[in-house]
């Protein structure tokens, strides 16, 4: 069986942290989908490490680490990534696998991603500009470049007909972009080269046999629900499906072998980029979460946007994805509030409302909130359920009775080890 981690939300709700807790348990851990615009955090014995393609079980001496066919890859930044990982004498040839399915992010993919947002002026989706969307619209416009092709020796023919094709693109959307195409073709080279180094699999087929050998694999989602392609709140999204069904075609794994589906969500809200965000604060209490929560993105630096938690939004995304157990993280960073507030409907179009309205823009859908009890005390000592105030422990009861699917882990802290099993 293969168990699912996903994010519930618009991303960065704690997934490498969580991957990083769980590997222990597992033999496989497999990047299902998404690229280098994932920024996934780890911290532990005074280590803090964010990891963009890499799977977040690659710190752990028992478990092989695969990047599937639903992933995206930069291999310059997958080089880096690479060098980054050096200080830590990992043996990575031995541990990290790499689908020869999974498409390749170009240079000239990076560009188009540029020229697409710099064109769209005031309406950009606030892309990472890591070349995400253009490297998944060549996928599926069956134009792509994938891994598995740098084994023949004509791969650079493919490149240069694809990166002219691009040149032209660029060209067409008429906006000043400046590049140096030959600089970025020579770092591009180099990061194949260091991909070579790794071992390309059928990661499907290698996914089978573990799964016939009874091996326990975790599939680590990146982004979140709210930015899927399909359910997300398009066009503010990714490229991907970031639900649950984006592991079976991001690993070639069958529904029926799904086995627990692990939603993990903020006990508060964040986005980072445009888009609605119906709970979104402008206040101090906005400012004090992205204070305490330290919320700047992983990947990009920017700080996030920060509101109160949308139930809404999140009964959705647990619907979706089949979520069976779900992870409450930052719990820590809401201490100090008076008050907590929840989302638990909308008014759209002067009416209350509990499913999210197709159009969400601007105003027109307004939070209708929930108020329970804050607590004061800090969290990030704590290490038992049995240690939680009762106010947070209210909380949790509430969300658990909304949604229907039992809390079984709150995150006190960004440490590995400040993570409380319920
Ligand atoms: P991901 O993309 O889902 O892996 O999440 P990110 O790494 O982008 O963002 C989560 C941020 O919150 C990182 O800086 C983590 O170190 C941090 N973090 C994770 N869990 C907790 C927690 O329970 N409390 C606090 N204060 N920080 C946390
Ligand atoms: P992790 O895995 C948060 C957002 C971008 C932008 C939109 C589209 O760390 O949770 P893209 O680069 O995919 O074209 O950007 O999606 N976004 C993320 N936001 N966490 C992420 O990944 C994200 N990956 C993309 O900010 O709004
Ligand atoms: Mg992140």
């Amino acid at each position: 069986m293969v168990d699912l981690l996903l994010g519930l939300q618009w991303g960065d709700e704690g997934k490498g942290k969580i991957v990083d807790v769980l590997t222990k348990d597992y033999d496989i851990i497999a990047r299902f989908q998404g690229g280098p615009n994932a920024g996934h955090t780890l911290e532990f014995n005074g280590i803090k490490h964010v990891l963009h393609t890499i799977p977040s079980g690659i710190f752990h001496k028992n478990a092989i680490n695969i990047v599937g066919n639903g992933v995206v890859i930069d291999p310059v930044i997958f080089k880096k990534e690479l060098d980054n990982l050096e200080k830590f004498n990992l043996d990575i040839a031995t541990k990290l696998f790499i689908s020869r399915k999974a498409h390749l992010i170009l240079p000239t993919h990076r560009l188009l991603d540029a020229a697409s947002e710099t064109a769209k002026g005031k309406a950009k989706i606030g892309s990472t500009l890591k070349g995400i969307g253009p490297t998944y619209m060549d996928k599926t416009g069956r134009n792509g470049m994938r891994v598995g092709d740098l084994e023949f020796d004509n791969w650079k023919d493919k490149y240069r007909s694809l990166a002219n094709k691009h040149e032209g693109m660029i060209a067409y959307y008429n906006v000043d972009i400046q590049y140096d195409l030959k600089e970025l073709e020579d770092e591009f080279c180099e990061g194949i080269e260091a991909l070579k180094k790794l071992k390309f699999i059928d990661s499907e087929q290698y996914i089978f046999d573990a799964m016939a050998n009874g091996k326990k694999i975790l599939a680590e989602g990146a982004q979140g629900s709210l930015l899927d392609i399909d359910f997300g709140t398009y066009p503010f999204v990714t490229s991907s499906n970031t639900t649950a069904a984006g592991a079976c075609t991001g690993l070639g794994v069958a529904p029926g072998k799904i086995g627990r589906v692990l939603g993990i969500f903020k006990a508060y809200t964040t986005r980072v980029g445009s888009g609605p965000f119906p709970t979104e604060l402008f206040d101090n209490d906005g400012q004090t979460m992205g204070r305490v929560g330290n919320e700047f993105g992983a990947t990009t630096g920017r700080p996030r946007r920060c509101g109160w938690l949308d139930l809404v939004a999140l009964k959705y995304a647990v619907r979706i994805n089949g979520v069976t157990d779900l992870m409450m993280m930052k719990a820590d960073v809401l201490s100090g509030f008076e008050s907590i507030k929840i989302c638990t409907a909308y008014t759209y179009k002067g009416k209350k409302v509990e499913h999210l309205p197709y159009n969400i823009e601007g105003n027109n859908v307004v939070p209708v909130y929930t108020e329970l009890k804050g607590w004061s005390q800090d969290l990030t000592e704590m290490t038992k359920a049995n240690e939680l105030p009762p106010a947070l422990n209210a909380y949790i009861a509430f969300l658990e009775k909304q949604l229907e699917v039992p809390i079984k882990i709150v995150s006190v802290g960004p440490d590995r080890l400040q993570t409380i099993h319920r």
